[in-house]
């Protein structure tokens, strides 16, 4: 799980996929027949093969923050890159791709509903000194180690770097005569954006979005079928994308003749690449393949080793039977 842990401590927030996707390319390459990048950041493994074109999607990028503003006494003022849940900001750690560390204030202890009422204090005094730290339009990531307990893993990033270790996984196990795409997409977390200039290049005839899903298994939380340790989680819905039957029922008949623990899921919040990917060029039939997961878009994010798994056989399965 090395490699799992190196890519959730890879910095980089939407926009600055760069050092996560030169970590995957020197792990690719070996199993690749051909990898390159394209305009939006977006890293593109391809192995070759006769057979169906399949394009599968991990989004490389994390959520993060931007400098919007330094004031006199060299606070940042700051935006989100990404969906953050403002009332969870308050005290966290932030560091910038220069290095340099951040703790996320508020005005007043009880005001922590409004970003606007936030800062970031990096220890400068003046905005001279701060200017020499940061610039307006720098970006900065949550500060989360990677700690391994059991079967449960927790790290920032999980979202979506698990997704990619599945891709990475499957390339290096998968024998298949398919012509298959491990594409590793950019600003997914503004928009699903790589994803879609993705798909409309490899002009695939199947995709699957392989990325991190809600559960509903922690003290009264939202109802939520999906629960940690309980399989790969096979995507029926989210909120940009309602996913092909046909590859829908493969993914369950697959799971279901090889013993692969999964469970359905149907995310009420949020979107995947399998969004964009559903709607390229003159459609294309799409899926999901879900690893359930606590506490996403935190700097402590939850996941269970044991789904990982099973979310790496079913890629596999469908990559070798579609
Ligand atoms: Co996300
Ligand atoms: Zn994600």
């Amino acid at each position: 799980m090395e490699l799992l842990k190196n890519l959730t401590q890879c910095d980089a927030p939407s926009g600055n996929e760069t050092t996560v996707t030169e970590l995957i390319k020197n792990v690719a390459c070996e199993y690749a027949d051909e990898i390159y990048t394209d305009t939006l950041g977006n890293l593109i493994v391809h192995k070759k093969g006769n057979g169906k074109k399949i394009m599968y999607a991990a989004h490389a990028d994390e959520i993060g923050i931007v400098v919007t503003y330094i004031d006199k006494d060299g606070f940042l003022r700051f935006s989100d890159v990404g969906g953050l849940y403002t009332k969870k900001l308050f005290s966290r750690k932030v560091r910038f791709l220069n290095g340099v560390i951040g703790i996320i204030g508020s005005e007043k202890e009880n005001d922590k509903n409004s970003m606007a009422k936030m800062y970031i204090d990096i220890g400068a005094t003046s905005a001279e000194e701060a200017e020499k730290m940061v610039s307006v339009g720098d970006m900065a990531v949550f500060v989360g180690e990677y700690d391994k307990q059991g079967d449960r893993i927790i790290s920032k990033a999980l979202d979506n770097r698990c997704g990619c270790y599945v891709l990475l996984e499957a390339l290096k196990r998968v024998k298949s005569d398919n012509d298959l795409y491990f594409c590793f997409t950019s600003q997914e977390e503004v928009g699903l954006r790589g994803a879609r200039t993705c798909a409309y290049e490899i002009d695939a005839d199947y995709a699957i979005a392989v990325d991190v899903t809600d559960v509903g298994d922690t003290p009264k939380c939202d109802k939520n079928a999906c629960k940690l340790g309980e399989g790969a989680a096979i995507k029926v819905m989210d909120y940009s994308v309602i996913c092909s039957r046909e590859v829908r029922e493969k993914l369950v008949s697959l799971a279901k003749e090889n013993d692969v623990k999964y469970q359905m899921e149907v995310m009420t919040e949020g979107g995947t690449d399998a969004g964009v990917m559903l709607i390229s060029r003159d459609g294309v039939l799409t899926g999901g393949i879900s690893i359930p997961t606590r506490y996403i878009h935190s700097p402590c994010e939850m996941i269970d080793k044991k789904d990982l798994e099973n979310c790496i056989t079913l890629a596999v399965l469908f990559a070798e039977n579609a």
